[in-house]
């Protein structure tokens, strides 16, 4: 054959070969100018959450990292954010953002400094805090290792010898005897390609090493780890609900020329390294390290999350000479803005990790995404973007349960030291002062559109129909079917995603001293007088949100509450109720999606409606037609508001107990549910 057409075959057979992989995988760009990025849509039980770690925030710690810090001569950690001291008030700052879950590590280093001490104090410390974030009404997720360990752990060769895994498992029990039982979401490892990565084979984390050897040890060791510690928590007590997984940064690598086979070939050996070795072993249980040829089988391995976590962060673009120091400014497409990190803004990149993780079959949860950005000029459109990325993916059908932005607060960032600033919080490291920046507030607006609102239950009307089993006590307090009436409403309005309510207890306050509930944050207010339905809201205006679902202490109302919210919202109406038309008697008239006429005590002919239970407020209305003293709201406004109203006609049955009848039926109706 002659050279030419021997030179031409294989011409055509690169040229194949790069279509083909051009085309079987796309680098996604998408033009963010045409999107429109406030239409976000999220579930009402949707996790919304801030992330930090120990080490990052607490101040004062003695472990793996300060040691390396010191003997590299890096950034000193120091206080960091003096957290191990300031959490109550750090708390406040989740509490204001609106967040329902805070993601946060366990410093190993704190519970056992050393190998044969053990302190009860600090485990009493985080079980405060924890006791501190449920009567917040926000969820704590625990991290069991976050980069951070004992020195002597380290001393012993840590996760590079396999036996040392029992070290770290006593400790994961430990922590989960402790706290299993109130701590309903747990990550075992962050990010083990991290840790590796970066610490055996870039020597930017500690131990500073470059071993390729080392690498294969610590990352199969992590494996096995992470395996044990969830077959060990799930047996003790709480394990069986708690929800137990990986967390997993997910990087994405790109060829940095689309033509050149040598950049194609390094990003998928990067991509295989970094990602694919490590879901393929979650998912089959058989784990091929990293730069080894051959896979294992890691015992308990398989089925060993019941969640994943994904970290994003960004795109690489490979060539075979990519720099393995992080002081070279990486690749980036010309379009791309830089972060402070100097790696690219890719929210494209968070769709196909999402793409990555779904064979997993797992329910996925960003439990890391933010961006490192000093003057705060590109959080905001990142988190837009992001936000906008994970709702299109639920959209779409991917089972994503929470986001969780990177961080709460500016912090220690690693090898960077404090030059990486990634809060919704600026932190002024000499004052340890906390400003909310704008993209917290902007984060914060978008969890207040997205979630449902408080709810406010007017439970202190008295039973005057039901006789002997109401006379001194509020007929929501009343037992049906083993608990409070106010328990199933608040079962419901949690099951709905809401996570606050105000209870008007009318002049009967001290009745409601012993109640609880888990799940919804709780405040009750008492008043000295009996004042009405209306005088209540009135008495109780400095506690209402803005906009509020009105509810009734005797009604149970069992609707979808993300649908009223949405039909409220999108007719920006000042008041919605709920229309039933399937009920015994009616109370309204509603035409063209409006209320247009209503009369609690006589029936008019023409009615063909009746006020189920649930409405939505906007708080400015009370305040048009507010007043002192005792008087009825549903009888001042609804006449006041006819033709007004936003009627959302919901046929579902309504439970009302004003009669023993009525209260029995209700009561068979739990029963049987
Ligand atoms: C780590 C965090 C770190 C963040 C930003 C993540 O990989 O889990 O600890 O601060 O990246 O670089």
């Amino acid at each position: 054959m002659q050279w030419w057409i021997f030179a031409l075959i294989l011409i055509s057979i690169y040229c194949i070969l790069i279509v083909i992989l051009r085309w079987s995988f796309p680098e996604k760009h998408l033009n963010w100018e045409s999107i429109n990025l406030e239409k976000l849509e999220f579930p009402s039980e949707f996790m919304w959450g801030v992330a930090t770690a120990s080490h990052q925030i607490e101040g004062n710690n003695k472990n793996n990292w300060s040691e390396f810090e010191s003997n590299k001569k890096l950034e000193l950690s120091g206080i960091a954010c003096d957290h191990w001291n300031r959490w109550e008030s750090d708390f406040d700052l989740i509490e204001n953002l609106g967040t329902g879950h805070y993601r946060f590590s366990i410093e190993w280093s704190r519970i056992q400094p050393k190998e044969e001490e053990w302190s009860d104090e600090s485990l009493e410390q985080y079980s405060q805090m924890v006791e501190d974030l449920i009567s917040r009404n926000i969820e704590p997720m625990i991290t069991l290792h976050h980069f951070s360990h004992p020195i002597w752990f380290q001393e012993k060769g840590g996760f590079e010898v396999e036996s040392n895994i029992n070290y770290w498992i006593t400790f994961c029990e430990k922590v989960f005897s402790k706290l299993g039982q109130r701590v309903k979401w747990w990550c075992t490892i962050n990010e083990p390609t991290v840790f590796t990565a970066m610490g055996y084979v870039l020597g930017e984390f500690p131990p500073g090493a470059r071993s390729f050897k080392k690498t294969r040890a610590v990352s199969r060791n992590l494996m096995i780890a992470h395996a044990r510690c969830y077959r060990a928590l799930k047996k003790m007590k709480g394990g069986e609900q708690a929800n137990i997984g990986l967390v997993k940064n997910i990087n994405i690598f790109d060829p940095y020329r689309r033509w050149n086979l040598l950049h194609w070939i390094q990003s998928k050996i990067l991509d295989e390294m970094f990602n694919k070795c490590w879901l393929r072993g979650l998912k089959t249980g058989k784990f091929r390290t990293p730069s080894s040829l051959f896979s294992s089988k890691i015992p308990g391995l398989k089925g060993s999350s019941d969640f994943i976590g994904v970290n994003y962060y960004t795109h690489l673009l490979a060539t075979p000479f990519m720099p393995t120091t992080v002081e070279i400014d990486p690749l980036i497409r010309p379009w791309e803005e830089r972060t402070d990190f100097r790696y690219p803004m890719y929210a494209e990149g968070l769709r196909r990790s999402f793409e990555m993780v779904k064979n997993l079959n797992l329910p996925i949860i960003v439990t890391e995404n933010g961006v490192a950005d000093d003057d705060d000029d590109m959080r905001p459109e990142h988190i837009r973007r992001h936000l906008w990325i994970t709702s299109k993916a639920i959209k779409d059908g991917f089972d994503i349960r929470g986001f969780y932005h990177w961080s709460l607060m500016d912090n220690f960032e690693w090898a960077e030291g404090y030059t990486q600033r990634f809060g919704l919080y600026h932190v002024d490291f000499e004052s340890q002062d906390r400003t909310l920046k704008e993209s917290g507030k902007l984060y914060s607006k978008v969890i207040e559109e997205n979630t449902i609102p408080q709810v406010v239950i007017l439970a202190g009307g008295l039973a005057t129909r039901l006789g002997k089993i109401a006379e001194d006590k509020p007929k929501s307090l009343i037992e049906v079917n083993g608990k409070p009436m106010l328990n199933h409403i608040l079962d419901w309005a949690e099951s709905q995603g809401c996570r606050k309510a105000l209870v008007l207890t009318g002049h009967l306050g001290n009745k409601f001293e012993n109640f609880k509930h888990r799940g919804i944050s709780l405040t009750f207010h008492q008043e000295s007088e009996p004042l009405g339905t209306g005088g209540a809201l009135w008495n109780a205006k400095e506690l209402l949100d803005e906009e509020f679902i009105l509810l009734w202490g005797d009604d149970y109302h069992p609707i979808n509450y993300s649908s009223i919210v949405k039909h409220h919202r999108q007719n920006n109406s000042l008041l919605t109720m709920t229309v039933t038309e399937s009920h015994d008697s009616m109370n309204l008239r509603h035409s063209d999606g409006k209320v247009v006429a209503y009369n609690k005590i006589d029936q008019e002919s023409n009615f063909n409606g009746y006020e189920a239970g649930t409405s939505i407020i906007k708080k400015s209305l009370l305040y048009d037609y507010g007043k002192d003293g005792k008087w009825s709201w549903e009888e001042t406004i609804y006449p006041k508001q006819s033709g007004e109203i936003t009627a959302y006609i919901d046929n579902t049955k309504f439970w009302d107990m004003g009669t023993p009848e009525r209260l029995s039926k209700l009561e068979k109706f739990f029963q049987n549910s």
